[in-house]
Order: C-alpha cells, then structure tokens, then sequence
C-alpha cells in the first residue's frame, strides 16, 4: 500500500524506567503503523536514555517488531538515567543532555518517542524544551501518571498480584495465620488497591493514608471473634505507619534501618505485638513487572502506540498520548511533568473497599 504522506520521516524510539508487560505491543504498535501506513524509519535505542548518550542505536526492520505483542519486558532494553541530574562526578548533566542532542541530530531523526512512567515523561518534556521533538506514552505497573485514566503494564500486574492474593488466602486458612503481603507502588497505592479489592484482601494500607496500627488490631480481633481466625494484609510498598509520617526523612530512614527496610516485614512485626497473632509477610516484588501482558494491556499499548504515530503524522509534538475515558487522547507533556497521580482519598475504589468491610486503617 503506499504510504500516507507524513511530516515525520524518522523516529527514534526508547523505552525507560520500570519495564513492565506491555512494552513491547506498545513498541509494535508505534512501528506497524509508522512503518506500515507511513513508511517512517525506525531507529531504536537501546537502554533508554543511555542509548542516546552512548550512540547506542540500531536500525528497526519489521523483523525486529514482528512477533513482540505478547513478549514481556522490553526488545529495546531500559535503563533509569536521568539525563538531567548530576547522579556521579563523571557524568555532569550538561555533558549528557549535550551527547543526546548531538546524537538526536546525527541520527537526523525528526521526531523521539519515549515509553515511560513519571520520570521518562518528564525528561521527554525537557528535552523537548531544549528543541527535540517528543512524543511520550504512559507505561508503568504504578498507574500513576497524571494525564491518563491508566497507564499500560497496570492491568497485568494487577492480574498477577490478584493472583497472589488469592493463593495466600488457603494457606493463611489453614494456619489460622494473618498474611502480609507487599506489592509495589513506591509513592501511589493504585495497585495495593485495586488488586486489595479484587483479591478480597481484609486491609489494605496504602502510601496515601498512613495507617493506625490500633485500627488494624481491632480489626483483625474484630475478625477473629466472627470465627475467620486468619486475614490478608495488602500493603503497597510505599505506605508507612502514622509515627513514620511524623517523622523527617532522616529518622524514617534511621527507623527503617533498626526496624527492616520492608515494609511487609515492619507490618508484620507491629501485628503480632499488637494482637499476638501468627503473622508472616512475603513480598511479591519483580514478578509484577514480569511475563506476557494481559488482553487489556495489549489493546491499550497498541492503541496509544498507534494513536502517537498519528500525531507523528501530522508533526504534533510534545504530546503524551492517553487515556482518557475510553478514548484515546493526548496531553502536553507538560501535565505529567514532575508528577504523581496518587490515589484520591474520595476515590469511588475507596468507598467501595470500605462498603465491603475492608479496613484501611486510616
Ligand atoms: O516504577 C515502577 C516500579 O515497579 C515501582 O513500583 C518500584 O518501586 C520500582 O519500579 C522498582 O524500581 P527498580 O526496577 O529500579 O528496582
């Protein structure tokens, strides 16, 4: 078919930060369609924004995004550099953003497109204020990006800490225990929430409501005494107790130093002091960012990678494409801008956790 005419006649496309399922249907995505219904070239660029600061960069032929919907991780590799931040004697910020544009003008690309959560987005919108042009798509297993209903990566690792939740329910049954179980979500609770509800966890502590250690016990006891001698704690990896929230940043990290730096290991230790109950923690960590995405994240990936190529097409930069209802949009790049979408504590989830009992210690 010929190509369709279009303002941009090369990109470059990276992937940074957290990887996630996801990725590579949203990689797919963008080049099918570049490639297949404009005739773009592709250049990749390996290990986020490093790639661009070392020159490491490839070609992509529909060979490399043929067959990578339903592979996890990324083709592309990531890496979390921050070009901006002077993060060691050797490698001064200045030096960096320089070595990106030099080699953003070698490759002669028109056009960067990042896939990224928080910090990715931001440092699109950066170098888009030095003169690149930009096109960002949100990706990470947080959902906490400002400027989209859901980010890509989110429903698969939600499947997966469901998952979880769900086999730790038999065990802790058959123990009569309390079972703490940690997932990630370092600044937003998104995940500790939604997979708290799907998985029928009893509490779910989150970084956005800093959590009563005396509601937990007497909830628990609550329980205890209707006859349910075991509970499911969901906990994001980010939340912290009401004494930890009082505290500077130098004690709390003093704190967590003497106390075990998990938080499901800290939780589980003021339990069984608060109520002298059998409580164990198990932390999910990297299995939510790994294995093959789910069906949803696999229609959004591919949807947001096709809709940023049709800004591409028509030289719309510095967008980040979203989305918002269950349309496909997009924002400036700004909106995500050093950001964090946390979860509201008027959230309709919120309410509807508490109707169905579930105590969120606040
Ligand atoms: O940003 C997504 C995320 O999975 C967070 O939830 C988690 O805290 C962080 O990445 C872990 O980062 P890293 O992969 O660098 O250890």
């Amino acid at each position: 078919m010929a190509s369709i005419r279009s303002v941009t006649k090369k990109l470059g496309i990276l992937t940074a930060g957290g990887d996630c399922p996801g990725l590579n249907a949203a990689i797919r995505g963008v080049c099918r369609a570049a490639h297949g219904l404009y005739g773009m070239e592709i250049t990749g660029i390996a290990n986020g924004f490093r790639g661009l600061i070392y020159e490491d960069t490839k070609p992509l032929s529909p060979e490399d995004f043929s067959g990578i919907l339903t592979r996890g991780g990324t083709i592309l590799g990531s890496s979390r550099e921050k070009p901006f931040e002077n993060d060691n004697k050797d490698e001064l910020a200045s030096d960096k953003v320089s070595a990106i544009m030099e080699t953003y003008s070698k490759l002669e690309l028109d056009c960067l497109v990042v896939l990224g959560g928080n910090g990715t987005n931001t440092t699109g919108y950066k170098l888009s204020r030095e003169g690149l042009n930009v096109i960002g798509l949100p990706k990470t297993i947080d959902n906490d990006i400002v400027g989209t209903d859901r980010t890509f990566g989110f429903h698969s690792a939600l499947a997966i800490c469901t998952e979880a939740i769900d086999r730790l329910h038999s065990t802790a049954q058959s123990h009569s225990r309390v079972i703490v179980i940690e997932l990630m979500g370092h600044k937003a609770g998104w995940l500790a929430l939604y997979a708290g509800v799907a998985g029928g966890g009893d509490i779910i502590l989150l970084p956005e409501i800093p959590y009563n250690i005396h509601s937990i016990g007497r909830h628990l006891e609550k329980r205890a005494r209707s006859g349910k001698r075991f509970s499911i704690v969901v906990v994001a990896e980010g939340a912290m107790s009401l004494k930890e929230a009082d505290m500077d940043k130098k004690d709390r990290k003093k704190y967590r130093n003497e106390n075990g730096p998990s938080v499901a290991y800290r939780v589980a230790k003021e339990i069984q002091e608060e109520t002298g109950m059998e409580t164990r923690a198990t932390v999910l960590g990297y299995m939510q960012r790994g294995g093959i995405p789910s069906a949803s994240d696999r229609v959004l990936a591919t949807s947001l990678g096709t809709a940023a190529v049709e800004l591409l097409a028509k030289g719309k930069y510095g967008r980040m494409v979203a989305l918002n209802g269950n349309d496909i949009d997009s924002v400036d790049l700004s909106v995500p801008e050093g950001k964090v979408k946390n979860v509201p504590i008027n959230h309709y989830m919120i309410d509807t956790a508490k109707a169905v009992g579930t105590c969120l210690a606040d």
